[in-house]
């Protein structure tokens, strides 16, 4: 007896098991063909959009996906291509999703000046609503208590670094900085003490976030992995999926556990007698004018957002710029020669002399020219749009 057969005796189905199965498959596969047929016309309408943007030629499946070896020259290809094309550069990832690299300023004007989706910002109505929810987390006095925070954790960091500098001759710093960044942007933003930069192999949450990190960036550049389904049901799909569950759970964890020592949004005052405001504060507190709050899911989203945007970008930024000092040792003794006259003594330094030493601060400025942890931004346009040379773009495609 088969197994279909077994079903129908088990339970006696008004229907027919076979035909069922059927319809499925069939529902299946209109769906699947419906899809491809989709990307197909809007492959067929990005080239034809693309056609007035000259740019180096895709290969047909790649894309550019195949010029890009992830070994440290893809910048400088960037940038040879931007010489090349002024203005701006047509990139394919894969057949279906596409790009426009925008170069110039003139062009970079018109795309600022309008309003788009990013990867990092919300949406027109809903990022203006939560930007006026947050601009208290960005005010001075929140910031200030911060500094000692920050110097707590670099300081671990350069115990870490003093007790190897003795055995290594070289060694990369990105690993430490980025976990000191870690544990200094949850430190001051959710006041969470992780130890994450003693123990980044055991805790959960930093493999998680590293995790994510790492298929966030597989997932751009393998083009199969464009199309949702195909992701969400492969090996790395089903890690994704883990790390953001365990991610997720201990976001809310901390949001639960400072829900529950904050009896009502308006106590502000009382924590600030406690303990220093962190975002996580403000995030919970916020009420416009209808005096309604963030819902759970958008706090938690913000959360991410900061935690990642907190800890990636400066420690990219620091990286760099304790590069460019070692290579340029005759800056590097000004800036040291600089703080050491500031502290006169101290060992470490406060908010008040962040404005003290001007040498150094233009030193890290001119790194993060050179180096800019952010390099790029994307929008997707929501309305079309005409470029100072008369180009134009329709709504809804990448640039
Ligand atoms: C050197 C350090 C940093 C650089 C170069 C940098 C750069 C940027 C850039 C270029 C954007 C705009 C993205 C876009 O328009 O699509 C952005 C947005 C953002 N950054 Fe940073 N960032 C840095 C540090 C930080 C830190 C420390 C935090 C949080 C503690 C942070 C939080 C954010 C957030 C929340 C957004 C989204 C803003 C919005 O919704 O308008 N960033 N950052």
């Amino acid at each position: 007896m088969d197994a279909v057969e077994a079903l129908r005796n088990l339970v006696s189905f008004p229907f027919d098991v076979h035909r069922v199965c059927h319809l499925i498959a069939v529902f299946c596969l209109v769906n699947l063909v419906l899809k491809i047929t989709k990307l197909f016309i809007s492959r067929k309408q990005s080239i034809k959009v693309l056609e007035a943007f000259p740019g180096p030629p895709p290969h047909w499946l790649y894309g550019h996906v195949h010029e890009f070896h992830q070994d440290g020259t893809d910048l400088d290809k960037t940038v040879n291509w931007a010489k090349q094309y002024p203005y701006c550069v047509p990139l394919w990832f894969g057949p279906f999703v596409s790009f426009l690299e925008i170069n110039h300023p003139d062009y970079v004007k018109t795309i600022l000046a309008t309003t788009g989706n990013g990867l990092l910002v919300a949406d027109g109505q809903k990022w203006f609503r939560h930007r006026r929810l947050l601009t208290p987390g960005f005010h001075y006095d929140v910031l200030k208590p911060y500094v000692k925070l920050v110097a707590d954790s670099s300081n671990i960091m350069l115990d870490k670094w003093e007790k190897l500098a003795g055995k290594e001759e070289s060694m990369e710093v990105y690993q430490h900085v980025s976990l000191m960044t870690l544990d200094s942007i949850m430190k001051c933003a959710f006041s969470y003490h992780s130890n994450c930069q003693t123990e980044s192999g055991t805790n959960s949450y930093i493999s998680a976030v590293y995790e994510l990190c790492n298929l966030t960036n597989t997932r751009f550049r393998y083009f199969p992995y464009h199309i949702d389904i195909i992701f969400h049901l492969s090996p790395h799909g089903y890690r994704f999926r883990k790390a953001c569950k365990l991610a997720h759970g201990h976001t809310e964890q901390v949001i639960k556990q400072r829900k529950e020592t904050l009896q009502d949004g308006k106590e502000l005052f009382k924590i600030q007698k406690k303990r220093y405001l962190d975002f996580l504060d403000i995030l919970l507190c916020a009420r416009d004018e209808h005096d309604k709050g963030l819902s759970d899911e958008d706090i938690r989203a913000e959360v991410d957002t900061f935690m990642f945007e907190g800890h990636d970008t400066t420690a990219s930024g620091i990286s760099w710029i304790l590069y460019n000092l070692a290579a340029n040792p005759e800056h590097q003794q000004k800036c040291r020669d600089e703080v050491q006259a500031m502290l006169a003594g101290k060992d470490t330094m406060d908010w008040e002399d962040l404005s003290k030493i001007p040498y150094t601060t233009m030193c890290i400025k001119e790194s993060l020219r050179l180096n800019p942890p952010v390099p790029g931004i994307a929008r997707k346009l929501t309305k079309p749009m005409t470029f100072c040379d008369g180009r134009t773009l329709p709504e809804d495609v990448f640039h």
